[in-house]
């Protein structure tokens, strides 16, 4: 992503683990970048990752919150002061909660950036019929093919899917 021909300042991430994404899109930011909200239930993985971030002099753009991202972006609309305020966000968290977060997003992201949800080909199985998926699996698989079709009627952005890796959905705020 060109973040810095993007202007991009102020971003979100949902789902950091070790924090591969996250190290990627802290030094693609400007260097007068804001800050990165990097949500994650789990902070043990980001310690895991985090010599790598600070060995690459990035750290300081990195406001990590240990929560679930329901609650931190429900804050953040609640109190007002966020609203319409990221350039960005990269959605890897829980699958099935991906369409309340766009939800949320469409009210911080700002008009005309970017919302991106990673694994939305799911291995490529979301092409496949039912009955060739094992059924431990489907549920994972309708809630993605749920939120494909969602996104793909939501006028309110222009999506993109991106064949990469396992399926990248970019949807760009409209209104
Ligand atoms: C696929 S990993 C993220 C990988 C990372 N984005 C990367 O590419 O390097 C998914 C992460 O989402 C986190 N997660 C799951 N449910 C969550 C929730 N409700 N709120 C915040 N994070 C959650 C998990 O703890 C896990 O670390």
């Amino acid at each position: 992503m060109p973040m810095k021909v993007m202007n991009v300042k102020k971003t979100l991430e949902l789902g950091v683990f070790t924090g591969y994404s996250l190290l990627t899109t802290a030094l693609a930011l400007l260097l007068m970048a804001k800050y990165i909200t990097a949500i994650d239930v789990d902070k043990e993985a980001y310690e895991v990752g985090l010599p790598f971030i600070q060995k690459a002099g990035v750290e300081h753009k990195i406001n990590s919150c240990q929560s679930d991202a329901f609650t931190v972006l429900n804050d953040f609309i609640t109190k007002g002061e966020e609203e319409g305020s990221f350039d960005f966000a990269f959605v890897d968290a829980d699958k099935d909660s991906y369409m309340e977060y766009h939800k949320q997003l469409m009210k911080l992201v700002k008009v005309g950036e970017i919302i991106a949800y990673d694994n939305t080909l799911w291995f490529g199985t979301v092409a496949e019929p039912e009955e060739n998926v094992q059924e431990f699996a489907w549920k994972g698989i309708k809630y993605l093919l749920e939120l494909n079709s969602f996104l793909a009627a939501d006028d309110r952005v222009e999506s993109a899917v991106v064949s990469i890796g396992d399926g990248l959905t970019l949807c760009t705020r409209l209104c």
